[in-house]
C-alpha cells in the first residue's frame, strides 16, 4: 500500500498544474489526509483537477468516491458574521468563505492557513500515531484544533463549531441513527449510533457497527446541540446565528433515516475576544467498533477481538477524557514523531521524506490492534494481533495481505519493526498445523475484513508468498533481536524454504506482486526473490542455531543459495551478459530488479555487486 500510494502520488505530480495562489509545504498531493487514524476513521479532502478549497469542500471516507462523502462543516463565527472553515453547505442561503492561504502537512498532521475576515485561523488535523504505545495506536481518535488571531490589531470576538452528520456510522443513509451525550465536569461528548448496528458488515466501506463521537473539553462557552437540518441554529434553514446551542439532544431522529432530514451533532466553542496572541478550540472525532475483528480459524471455530484500548478504559467516558487531556502530549509526540520520519527518510533522498510526509499516515491508518478476552471477562493484552484493511485493493483485497506487508517493509523498519511481530503471528499461526495444506504460504487472511479468516487456498503466487515471509520473519528478527517468531514458527518456515528450493528457479507461469502486471513466464526477479528467500532461511537458521540447516541454505561456498544464484545468474543475464532480463529466455525484455532490495536489508550479500552495477536503478526504485 505504501508503494501504490508513492506510485500513485508520482503519477498525480507528473499532471498536476497549479492555478490557485495556495502554498503547498511540500507539494499539492491527490489527496489531503484529514481524520486519517483507523480503517474506518479515513477521512480525506480530494485534491487536483477542479479542486475547491477546504473552505468550500466536504471531505471523503476512502477511497473517496461520490457515495463516500462525509456531512463534516465549521464555521467560525467572528464579530457575529460566520466564516466556513469546513464543508459546503449554506447559512439562510449565504456562504462567506474563509480564504485559504496555505496547506502544511507532515506525516502526523496536516494544518490550513486561512483568513476569516479580520481574523487568521490555522485549522489542524492531528493523528496521534504512537507506534511505540499499543494503547495509543489503537484509540480511533484525531484530534483538530481551530486556532484564532487577530490579523488587524483589534479584538474580535470569535466562535468555532464544528458539526457532524451521521455519515460515519453507514453506508446506507436511510437507516436511521440515534444520538446520545455525554455532559461531565470534564467533557462534552455527542454519540451516534445506528439504531439496528449489523456486526461485521460493511456497506459502501463504511461499518454498520460503529459508533461515532465528536467532544470538546467542557468549559465556560462550550455549547452542544443533537439536531437535524431543519432545526440547527448554524445551518442552511434557521435565520438567525445563535450566541450558543441550545444544550439539547433531539429525540425525534428515529422517525427518519440520517438524511431526511441530516441529523446534525454539533459542539458550538465561544473563545471570546481573541487579540494577536491567539485562542484555539480543540475538538475530537472517534469512531469506535467493539468487538473489532472476528477471526476464524481453519477448524471453523470464531474468536471475536477487541480493541486493545479497551484493557485500559472501561467506559465511553473514560476513554474520551483521556483523549482530551492527552492533546498537549499528542502535540508533543506528533512532533517528535514527524521528525523521526523525516530523518529516517532524509537519509535516503528528501523527496522520499515529501513522499512519507503523505503516507506514513495512511499505512498506519489501516491497522486494527486486537486483543483477547479471557474466559472470565478480562483482557488478554498478552495475545495482541494487529490487522491490515488492504485500504488500496493492492493486497487481492485481503487482510494482511502479504504483498502490503512486503511493501511497507522499510517503513515498519525505520519506524515501528516490533509492530511486524503481531503482523505476521496471525498469518503463521493459521497455517500452523495439518489443517493448512498448501506447500506455499497463504496471501492473506481472508477478504471481508473486519472478518479475519484463515485460508487454505490454492493459488499462483507460491514463490513470491514464501520468499516474502521468510524475508518479513529474518528481517524483525534482526531488526529486533526478537527470536520468538522465527523459533515457534521454524518448521513452518522451512517447509517453505524447501518449496522454494524445489520452485524457485523455474517459476514457470507463476506470478509476483500484482501491481507489478508483469504476467511473462519465468519471470527473473520473481526467482531471485525465491534465492533471496531461501539466502533469508539460511540467517534465520543461523540466529536459531540450526547448524545443518544454516549451511545448506546460508550464502556460502556450496550451500544451496550460492549454486542456486549462480545458476539465476546464468537464466537471467542477456546473451551479450550486459543487462538483466525481465523473463528467461526474452531477449527482448530488461528486468527492473527491485527485489535487490531485500538482499541489501537484510544483509545477506547474496547477490553478487556485478549485478548490482549491471542494473544500477533497481535499488532506488523499491526503497
Ligand atoms: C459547493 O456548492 C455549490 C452550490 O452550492 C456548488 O456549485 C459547488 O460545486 C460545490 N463545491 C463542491 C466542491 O462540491
Ligand atoms: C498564515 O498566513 C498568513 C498570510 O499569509 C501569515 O501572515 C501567517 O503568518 C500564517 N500563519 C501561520 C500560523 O503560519
Ligand atoms: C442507540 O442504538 C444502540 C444500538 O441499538 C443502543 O445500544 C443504544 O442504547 C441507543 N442509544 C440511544 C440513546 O437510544
Ligand atoms: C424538514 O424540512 C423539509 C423542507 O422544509 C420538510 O419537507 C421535511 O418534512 C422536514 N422534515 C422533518 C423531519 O421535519
Ligand atoms: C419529528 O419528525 C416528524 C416526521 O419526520 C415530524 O412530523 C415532527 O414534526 C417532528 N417533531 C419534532 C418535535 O421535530
Ligand atoms: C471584546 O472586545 C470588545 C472591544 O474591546 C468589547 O467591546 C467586548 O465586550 C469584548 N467581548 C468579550 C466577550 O469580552
Ligand atoms: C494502559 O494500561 C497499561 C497497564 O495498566 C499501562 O501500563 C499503560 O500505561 C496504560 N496506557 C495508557 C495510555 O494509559
Ligand atoms: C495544554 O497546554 C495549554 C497551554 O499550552 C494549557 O492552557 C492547557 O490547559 C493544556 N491542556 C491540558 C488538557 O492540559
Ligand atoms: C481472570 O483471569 C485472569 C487470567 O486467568 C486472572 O489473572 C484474573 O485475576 C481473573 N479475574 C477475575 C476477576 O477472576
Ligand atoms: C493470553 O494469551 C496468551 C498468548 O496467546 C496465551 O498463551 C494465554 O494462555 C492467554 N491467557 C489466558 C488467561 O487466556
Ligand atoms: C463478515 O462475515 C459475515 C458472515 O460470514 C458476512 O455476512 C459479512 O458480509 C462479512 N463482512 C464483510 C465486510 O465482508
Ligand atoms: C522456464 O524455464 C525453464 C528452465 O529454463 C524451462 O525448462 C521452462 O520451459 C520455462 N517455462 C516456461 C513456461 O517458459
Amino acid at each position: 500500500m505504501l508503494f501504490s500510494s508513492i506510485l500513485f502520488i508520482l503519477a498525480s505530480l507528473l499532471k498536476r498544474s497549479i492555478v490557485q495562489a495556495i502554498e503547498w509545504t511540500p507539494f499539492e498531493p491527490v489527496s489531503l489526509p484529514l481524520a486519517v487514524k483507523s480503517p474506518y476513521l479515513n477521512a480525506w479532502l480530494p485534491q487536483g483537477n477542479g479542486a475547491q478549497p477546504i473552505s468550500t469542500s466536504w471531505p471523503f471516507h476512502w477511497p473517496s468516491t461520490s457515495h463516500h462523502m462525509l456531512g463534516w462543516q465549521s464555521m467560525i463565527i467572528v464579530d457575529n458574521a460566520p466564516f466556513w472553515l469546513l464543508g459546503n453547505g449554506t447559512f439562510t442561503g449565504i456562504k462567506n468563505n474563509a480564504v485559504l492561504n496555505s496547506v502544511t502537512y507532515t506525516p502526523s498532521t496536516t494544518s490550513f492557513n486561512l483568513t476569516a475576515g479580520p481574523v487568521n485561523v490555522q485549522l489542524e488535523w492531528l493523528s496521534p500515531i504512537e507506534v511505540d504505545d499499543l494503547t495509543r495506536l489503537s484509540i480511533p481518535f484525531v484530534y483538530i484544533r481551530v486556532t484564532a488571531s487577530s490579523a488587524d490589531g483589534e479584538p474580535h470576538d470569535v466562535r468555532v463549531s464544528m458539526e457532524l452528520a451521521a455519515n460515519l456510522i453507514s453506508g446506507d443513509h436511510s437507516l436511521a441513527a440515534n444520538a446520545s451525550s455525554i455532559v461531565n465536569d470534564d467533557i462534552i461528548a455527542l454519540k451516534m449510533q445506528l439504531q439496528t448496528p449489523q456486526p461485521f458488515i460493511e456497506i459502501n466501506d463504511f461499518p454498520e457497527d460503529a459508533a461515532a463521537f465528536i467532544a470538546t473539553k467542557n468549559g465556560v462557552g462550550v455549547s452542544y446541540e443533537v439536531s437535524d437540518d431543519n432545526n440547527t441554529g448554524s445551518s442552511s434553514t434557521s435565520a438567525t446565528i445563535q450566541t450558543a446551542l441550545t444544550n439539547t439532544v433531539d429525540s425525534n431522529y428515529s422517525s427518519h433515516g440520517m438524511n431526511t432530514p441530516f441529523d446534525n451533532y454539533q459542539i458550538m466553542v465561544n473563545v471570546g475576544n481573541v487579540s494577536e496572541v491567539s485562542s484555539s478550540a480543540i475538538f475530537t472525532i472517534g469512531v469506535v467498533r467493539d468487538p473489532s475483528t472476528k477471526y476464524t480459524d481453519l477448524t471453523g471455530e470464531v474468536l471475536l477481538r477487541h480493541p486493545f484500548f479497551k484493557a485500559n478504559f472501561s467506559s465511553d467516558d473514560d476513554l474520551i477524557s483521556f483523549v482530551l487531556n492527552d492533546f498537549n502530549r499528542s502535540l508533543d509526540s506528533g512532533l517528535a514523531f514527524d521528525s523521526k520520519v523525516m530523518a529516517a527518510a532524509n537519509k535516503i533522498s528528501p523527496n522520499y521524506a515529501d513522499l512519507l510526509a503523505l503516507t506514513t499516515r495512511q499505512s498506519l491508518s489501516a491497522l486494527e490492534v486486537t486483543i483477547s478476552q479471557t474466559v472470565n471477562g478480562s483482557w488478554n493484552t498478552s495475545d495482541v494481533k494487529m490487522f491490515v484493511k488492504d485500504m488500496g485493493d493492492m493486497g487481492s483485497g485481503g487482510v494482511n495481505a502479504v504483498s502490503v506487508l512486503y511493501s511497507a517493509l522499510p517503513m515498519y523498519l525505520s519506524l515501528a519493526p516490533n509492530l511486524l511481530a503481531h503482523l505476521l503471528s496471525p498469518l503463521l499461526e493459521a497455517q500452523q498445523g495439518a489443517l493448512y495444506t498448501q506447500p506455499y504460504a497463504a496471501q492473506h487472511l481472508g477478504v471481508g475484513f473486519p472478518n479475519v479468516t484463515a485460508q487454505n487456498a490454492a493459488h499462483n503466487f507460491g514463490i513470491e508468498e514464501s520468499a516474502n515471509m521468510l524475508i518479513l520473519v529474518l528481517a524483525h528478527a534482526q531488526a529486533t533481536k526478537d527470536l520468538s517468531l522465527s523459533s515457534s514458527y521454524y518448521d513452518l518456515l522451512r517447509s517453505w524454504t524447501n518449496y522454494l528450493v524445489d520452485n524457485a528457479l523455474t517459476p514457470g507461469q507463476q506470478q509476483t506482486n500484482p501491481l507489478d502486471s508483469i504476467f511473462a513466464p519465468n519471470q527473473t526477479n520473481l526467482a531471485l526473490k525465491g534465492v533471496i528467500g531461501i539466502a533469508a532461511m539460511g540467517s534465520i537458521s543461523t540466529l536459531l542455531r540450526q547448524t545443518q540447516d544454516a549451511n545448506t541454505y546460508n550464502v556460502s561456498d556450496f550451500s544451496t543459495a550460492s549454486s542456486y544464484i549462480q545458476r539465476w545468474l546464468s537464466l537471467s543475464k542477456s546473451a551479450n551478459g550486459s543487462y538483466i532480463l525481465t523473463s528467461y529466455g526474452d531477449e527482448t525484455s530488461t528486468g527492473l530488479l527491485y527485489n535487490l532490495f531485500s538482499d541489501k536489508i537484510l544483509g545477506l550479500n547474496l547477490v553478487p555487486d556485478s549485478v548490482r552495477s549491471t542494473c544500477s536503478c533497481c535499488d532506488q526504485n523499491r526503497e
